[in-house]
C-alpha cells in the first residue's frame, strides 16, 4: 500500500477537492484542512468515501497540529474569486500570509515537500505578453484587488525564504484561469457566471466591450500539471494554464451557443484594475514536464455546462 501522505489545504474548494479525488485515486493518503469559508463538504462527497481520507475543519491562520509523517503539503487555501476576496479582503491577506506561514512551518517540521498555489494575478495588469515566469508583474499595491495579488506575492516571497533559509523542498505554481465542475455558481468568475446566466435565459454580463482576454484551462488538465510538479524537485515559479487566448466576448458567445441561451449579452462597466490581457507562456512546464492542456475550451465547457445544468435552480 502507498503510505505517502499528502496534506491538502483548501481541499473543500474547487481545485482542492479535485486534487483530493485524484490523489486518492492514485493511492495516496490525504488529509484535508479547510475552514469552509468558500469551500463545501459537498465537494468532498467522493473523497469522503475513501478510508485513506481525513477531513478536519481548521482555520489555517492558527497553529496546525498533525500527528505522524507528512510527505507533501499542498497549500491551496485562499479566497480566490474576485467576488470572494472583495468581500473578505483581510481573510484573503491572511491566507497568503498567516496561513502560508503555518503551513510552511508544518512542512519544515515534517520535512515535507511544499507546493504553493500561486496565481497569474501576481503579474497584475501585465506589460509583457504572454507572461513568462521571469516577468515581475505590474500590480497596484493599494487597489481593491491588491488584497489577493499582494497576498500571493507575499506568499511566494515567504516560500522562497523558507527554501533559502531552511532548505525546505518547495515549489511555486502560478495558476491561470481554471474552470470546471464544482465552481460556485455565484462566485463571480466569468465561466460560472455566463453558464448560470445562459441556463436561466438571462443576458450574459460582459464587462467593458469584452475585448479583455483570458486563457481558460480545464480542471483535469490543471490537476495533471500539479501532480507532475509535485512529484518533481523543481522549485519554480512555474506557470500552469492554457496558452490559448480568448476574449471575454468570444467566451460569452461560445457559452450562448453551447447552452442555446436566449438572453443575449449585456455590457457593463469594467471593474477597477481588471487586467486587459492574461495568457501564460508555458514553455518551461512543456520542457520540464512535457505538460500542456489537452482539453479544448468547447469540450471543457460542455462538461461544465452539463454539471451546472443539474444545478440551474440555484440562486
Ligand atoms: N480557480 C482558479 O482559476 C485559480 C487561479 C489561480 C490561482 N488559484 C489558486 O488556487 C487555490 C484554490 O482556488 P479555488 O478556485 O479552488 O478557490 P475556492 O474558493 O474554491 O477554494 C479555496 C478553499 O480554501 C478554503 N480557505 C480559505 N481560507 C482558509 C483558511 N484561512 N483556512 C482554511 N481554509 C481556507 C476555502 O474554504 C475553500 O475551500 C487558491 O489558492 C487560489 O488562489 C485558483
Amino acid at each position: 500500500m502507498n503510505k505517502t501522505t499528502v496534506l491538502v489545504t483548501g481541499g473543500a474548494g474547487f481545485i482542492g477537492s479535485h486534487l483530493c479525488d485524484r490523489l486518492l485515486s492514485e493511492g495516496f493518503r490525504v488529509i484535508c484542512l479547510d475552514n469552509l469559508i468558500t469551500g463545501s463538504l459537498h465537494n468532498l462527497r467522493r473523497s469522503s468515501g475513501c478510508n485513506r481520507f481525513i477531513f478536519k475543519k481548521h482555520n489555517l491562520e492558527k497553529y496546525i497540529a498533525i500527528k505522524g509523517k507528512l510527505d507533501f503539503v499542498l497549500h491551496f487555501a485562499s479566497l480566490a474569486s474576485p467576488a470572494d476576496y472583495l468581500k473578505f479582503p483581510i481573510q484573503t491577506l491572511n491566507a497568503g500570509s498567516l496561513a502560508t506561514y503555518t503551513t510552511l512551518d508544518l512542512a519544515k517540521k515534517k520535512r515535507a515537500r511544499y507546493i504553493l498555489a500561486s496565481t497569474s494575478e501576481v503579474y497584475g495588469d501585465p506589460l509583457v505578453h504572454p507572461q513568462r515566469e521571469e516577468y515581475w508583474g505590474n500590480v497596484n499595491p493599494v487597489g481593491v484587488r491588491s488584497c489577493y495579488d499582494e497576498s500571493k506575492r507575499f506568499a511566494e516571497a515567504l516560500t522562497m525564504a523558507y527554501h533559502r533559509v531552511h532548505k525546505l523542498n518547495t515549489s511555486i505554481i502560478r495558476i491561470f484561469n481554471t474552470y470546471g465542475p464544482r465552481m460556485r455558481i455565484n462566485d463571480g468568475r466569468a465561466v460560472p457566471n455566463f453558464i448560470h446566466q445562459a441556463l436561466n435565459n438571462r443576458p450574459l454580463s460582459v464587462y467593458g466591450r469584452g475585448r479583455q482576454t483570458r486563457s481558460f484551462c480545464y480542471i483535469d488538465d490543471l490537476i495533471e500539471g500539479i501532480l507532475r510538479i509535485m512529484r518533481s524537485d523543481k522549485i519554480g515559479p512555474l506557470n500552469l494554464g492554457n496558452p490559448k487566448e480568448f476574449t471575454i466576448l468570444r467566451l460569452a458567445k461560445l457559452v450562448l451557443k453551447l447552452t442555446a441561451g436566449k438572453g443575449g449579452i449585456t455590457f457593463k462597466p469594467l471593474p477597477q484594475d481588471d487586467p486587459r490581457q492574461r495568457c501564460p507562456d508555458i514553455t518551461l512546464v512543456k520542457k520540464l514536464f512535457n505538460w500542456q492542456p489537452a482539453i479544448e475550451l468547447g469540450e471543457g465547457l460542455k462538461m461544465t455546462i452539463e454539471w451546472f445544468s443539474k444545478r440551474k435552480r440555484f440562486p
